[in-house]
């Protein structure tokens, strides 16, 4: 028998609030060959992701099928119009060391492959900061926050894959930017490297008096990646007029089934966010693909490449750990974007 495909699938055990040794099976199968309008692709780099935890307890994924994430690979054999083999690819052949991308292929409509041009950036960056998360951060900030100079943006899980993009984005606008992190090496990158003006921890037990103190005249925009304290710290602060864009709410997704954590987060906010005309809104990032990926790609491009939005990506290695990675990520035990490498990445 040639070479095999290794993949991870759910393993069909009852899932409990958060991964565990007996959520995922690492299994294998024939390599797939591609038909017409396909490509195969070996997947270089896996992007874990909080909302895949989501995918799994909402039922997303087909019992059997590779788990679900966007990922970097180069394409070996092809029979899709513009994709040769050798070119490096964005797609999302999930967790798995093979996958197909073209015609057929099962896909969310947003996440299109697309060929990578390994000069404007480390090929990585296409599921970070060049890609999805960048997007979302553009997005949640820019588009829907829109910070003004001398205003107070806060950002939660600042030092994550989308906190640290939405909080220097919100800073080259001129605003004052305080995040909120765990560790405390966290909030000093958040600091000294992403230049935040300061950066508060949530483990701290005088964590709501901080960002207070942080934030003296309150808070004017406010992007929310966790929920649950880090919110209930956040509201007294909104000034009038302030904006808050909810872009997820990782505090909640080990929630029972049924749970609707963002309706108890406006529950709990209803009568400041109407007393102070807080303008609320949910990011959904497949929403701004068609609308805004071109312009957001022009505009970060060249500032990621000048060094001016910096970047931090946690790059783990092996098949065997991606349950692991995946489940240190939900845990906040990474640092930076969580990144997990199966082959070998020859531009580097
Ligand atoms: N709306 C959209 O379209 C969209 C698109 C992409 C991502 N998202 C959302 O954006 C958020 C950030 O995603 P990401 O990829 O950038 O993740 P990430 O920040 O790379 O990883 C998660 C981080 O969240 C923090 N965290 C986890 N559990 C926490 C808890 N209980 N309390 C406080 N902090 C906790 C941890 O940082 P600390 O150690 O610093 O606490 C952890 O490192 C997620 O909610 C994700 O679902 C939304």
């Amino acid at each position: 028998m040639g070479p095999m495909n290794r993949f991870w699938t759910l393993s069909g055990k009852p899932l409990g609030a958060w991964p565990d040794a007996d959520t995922f099976a690492l299994r294998e199968g024939p390599i797939p060959v591609p038909g017409p309008g396909q490509a195969l692709t070996r997947t270089i780099y896996v992007s874990l992701d909080p909302y895949q935890w989501g995918y799994k307890k909402r039922g997303v994924e087909a019992p059997g099928a590779p788990c679900h994430a966007r990922t970097v690979a180069q394409v070996t054999q092809s029979q899709m119009a513009g994709f040769a083999v050798g070119d490096l690819v964005f797609n999302t052949n999930g967790w798995a060391e093979y996958g197909l991308m073209g015609e057929g292929v099962a896909r969310p409509s947003y996440m299109i492959p697309r060929k990578l041009d390994p000069a404007q950036g480390r090929i990585s960056q296409a599921v970070g900061v060049l890609g999805m998360l960048g997007l979302t951060a553009y997005a949640g900030m820019v588009l829907m926050g829109d910070p003004k100079p001398g205003e107070t943006a806060v950002v939660s899980a600042a030092s994550g894959g989308v906190g640290q993009i939405a909080g220097q984005l919100a800073r080259l606008r001129g605003a004052r930017v305080v995040g909120i992190a765990g560790r405390e090496q966290k909030c000093r990158y958040v600091v000294d490297e992403l230049r935040f003006d300061a950066c508060v921890s949530h483990l701290s037990p005088t964590f709501a008096r901080d960002l207070k103190a942080a934030c003296p005249t309150g808070v004017d925009v406010y992007f929310e990646n966790v929920g649950g304290a880090l919110f209930d710290a956040v509201l007294p602060l909104f000034k009038q007029g302030a904006r808050m864009t909810i872009c997820g709410l990782i505090a909640h997704y080990g929630d029972a089934p049924g749970a609707d954590a963002r309706a108890a987060l406006m529950k709990r906010g209803e009568c400041i966010f109407h007393d102070r005309g807080v303008n609320v809104r949910d990011l959904f990032v497949g929403d701004f693909v068609a609308s805004s990926h071109d312009t957001f790609l022009a505009e970060m491009t060249p500032k990621v490449a000048a060094g001016e939005i910096k970047y931090r990506e946690d790059i783990r290695q092996h098949i065997e750990n991606l349950p692991a990675c995946f489940a240190e990520m939900l845990r906040g035990d990474n640092f930076g974007k969580m990144l997990v490498q199966l082959a070998v990445d020859p531009t580097r």
